[in-house]
């Protein structure tokens, strides 16, 4: 299989997804949006872009044995196989539907357990992110390199809040607070884009609680591959399908886990 090959099919999709999220977010009336709980909103927009973008991948399979997917609106059943596209059609959908941007289309490519592509494109911005390999990580063509902040203190520093917040995750967020008066702090709203800021050398660091693998593999893959690290919140590598990431530009990392995941 030629992975760069594969990826270049793979951002023309996410392209064409993207498009169809413009156009559609003009057209959003009230009546489009649904909630699946407190401030978790879904539209009909969500679901119609993650069921053309399953049909676009399944229709690579020349390039690629058949794969299976993990999808965020489960218009397609999981199937255990060799190869899994794991898929978010818009990422920032809170942004979506009050007309806000950024939102993204987030495609991850995993072999067994390993992430072995990843796109995120950001339709307002025309912004594509994407990575095959260690040092082969890119926006829109060029090579993308993290910052080099070594510490909280003056940091750029991205978070989120996550639906289901519970007692860990609000502990977190309060050790953040505590150090406000030393750094910037940034809600961007889309998870996928928001860690490959940490890429791109745009912010130091994002951290969050309660994400879901779709929302985290695509751009912790992009990371990984632009020199950036990242973690769960012990440190290890479960931060796909573990449900809480630190990403950083690996300086700033250490400094991280301690002020604000430990809160020491
Ligand atoms: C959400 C966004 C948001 C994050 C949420 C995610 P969705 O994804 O990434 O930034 O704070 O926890 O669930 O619902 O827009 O696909
Ligand atoms: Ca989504």
């Amino acid at each position: 299989m030629n992975l760069k090959n594969l990826c270049n099919e793979v951002k023309m999709l996410a392209s064409a997804t993207g498009e169809f999220l413009k156009t559609e977010q003009a057209a959003l009336k009230k009546k489009d949006i649904e909630l699946k709980g407190t401030r978790n909103y879904v539209t009909y927009v969500d679901k119609e872009a993650e069921s053309r973008l399953v049909k676009g991948l399944k229709g690579l399979n020349v390039l690629l044995p058949e794969a299976g997917f993990l999808t965020e609106e489960d218009t397609v059943e999981f199937e255990q196989k060799e190869y899994t596209w794991v898929i978010d059609p818009l990422d920032g959908t809170t942004n979506y539907v009050h007309g806000d941007k950024p939102y993204s289309v987030s495609i991850a490519l995993m072999r067994k357990k390993e992430v072995i592509m990843g796109v995120v494109y950001d339709p307002v911005a025309d912004e594509m992110y994407y990575a095959t390999g260690k040092g082969e990580a890119l926006l829109n063509g060029t090579p993308l390199k993290v910052s080099s902040q070594a510490t909280l203190e003056n940091g750029y520093i991205g978070f989120g809040i996550p639906y289901s917040l519970d007692e860990r995750g609000e502990q977190v967020l309060k050790n953040a607070m505590r150090q406000f008066r030393k750094c910037s702090f940034r809600i961007k709203g889309s998870a996928a884009l928001e860690i490959c800021y940490v890429a791109a050398g745009i912010s130091d660091t994002y951290f969050h609680t309660g994400l879901s693998p779709w929302d985290v593999a695509a751009g912790a893959f992009i990371l990984h591959c632009a020199g950036g690290k990242c973690s769960d919140f012990s440190g290890g590598d479960n931060y796909v399908f573990g449900k809480e990431i630190v990403a950083s530009n690996g300086l700033i990392h250490e400094e991280i886990m301690r002020s604000i995941i430990e809160g020491n």
